[in-house]
């Protein structure tokens, strides 16, 4: 790359909730050229009309791929939310890691998850584990962003425990390092334009880890009425979401999530949101009392 030449950033999955926000951020920073790929490309005509680049490409479709990323220097992957086919999963985003590298991108910036080995109980994990692995086995630069669960789950939960009185969780005494998915899209395009060449793994976090307790207690002093962490054993949280009529993958999700955090492995607490984007991540607390009014309202989850 000439000192001249302005890299040119890719964005993945441009259309989800992730996609569109680091798109905005890096037009904010007048950062790019930009090129956005999407099953959806009608659905981005504003980012169109502000001089980005939107392609189609759909990771169960390598053949769209090569066109898709053609030209791109640093390259975002949006984990996708095949959640619960874990083999598709690993399929598309092996594809998108190898389409990367044939298409000459030098790093791919890449949306992971705390402690993604072989130690961890969750569902989701191997999907992970193997998307790391393939960049580890390319010849491409790479960031790892390990982003912790996002803030925006709460408000929902927490909503519903309020209504009951009781917060259910097969998390035990572990702590969970909150981060709002706005924190994580700040982080992703400032790993983006980073001029890091080389190869790194960055838990995204916030600013504290909390436990159920800790959240049954902020469910309280915002409500004003009592809400207690009731931890039940993890077949006993699942035999309840099966009786409240989840499917099966989603339970799979929630309980083996509870299971990690009571084994410590989402008990993480970084600088890396503020390190990238010079910004201090936000505390759950302020979060919650952003977002008082679906706490008070209709329970969610
Ligand atoms: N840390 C957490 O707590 C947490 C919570 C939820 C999700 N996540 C993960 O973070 C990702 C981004 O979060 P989000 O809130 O932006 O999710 P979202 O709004 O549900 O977006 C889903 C994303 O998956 C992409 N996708 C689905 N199928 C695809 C395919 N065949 N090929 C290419 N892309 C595909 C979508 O891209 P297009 O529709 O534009 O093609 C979109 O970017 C999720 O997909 C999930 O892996 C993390």
């Amino acid at each position: 790359m000439s000192a001249t030449h302005q890299p040119v950033l890719l964005v993945t999955g441009a259309s989800g909730h992730m996609g569109r926000r680091v798109i905005e951020l890096l037009l904010d920073a007048q950062a790019g050229p930009i090129i956005a790929t999407t099953r959806t490309p009608a659905s981005l005509s504003d980012f169109s009309a502000r001089g980005v680049t939107v392609r189609r490409a759909d990771f169960d479709d390598p053949a769209t791929l090569p066109d898709a990323f053609a030209g791109a220097d640093r390259l975002l992957l949006i984990s996708t939310d095949a959640v619960g086919m874990s083999d598709r999963r690993i399929r598309q985003h092996l594809a998108a890691v190898q389409a990367a590298q044939d298409a000459g991108v030098s790093h791919v910036v890449y949306t992971s998850l705390p402690n993604p080995g072989p130690e961890s109980p969750i569902s989701l994990a191997p999907d992970h584990q193997a998307t790391e692995d393939a960049l580890a086995a390319s010849t491409m630069g790479w960031t790892a962003l390990r982003n912790n669960v996002y803030t925006e789950m709460l408000p929902g939960a927490l909503a519903q425990a309020i209504q009951m009185g009781s917060l259910y969780r097969a998390s035990g005494d572990g702590k969970v390092g909150y981060v709002t998915r706005e924190d994580c899209a700040r982080a992703a395009a400032a790993a983006l334009v980073a001029p890091f060449t080389g190869r790194r793994t960055l838990d995204i976090t916030g600013p504290d880890a909390l436990s159920g307790a800790d959240l049954a207690a902020l469910a309280s002093s915002i409500s004003g009425k009592p809400v207690t962490y009731v931890p039940l054993p993890p077949d006993v949280l699942r035999e309840n979401l099966r009786k409240a009529g989840l499917p099966g993958p989603v339970i799979d999700v929630i309980v083996s999530f509870d299971e990690a955090a009571a084994q410590g492995l989402l008990d993480v607490v970084t600088s890396a949101v503020e390190d990238l984007t010079g910004h201090a991540p936000m505390p759950v607390a302020e979060f919650l009392a952003q977002n008082k009014e679906v706490l008070l309202g209709t329970p969610q989850r």
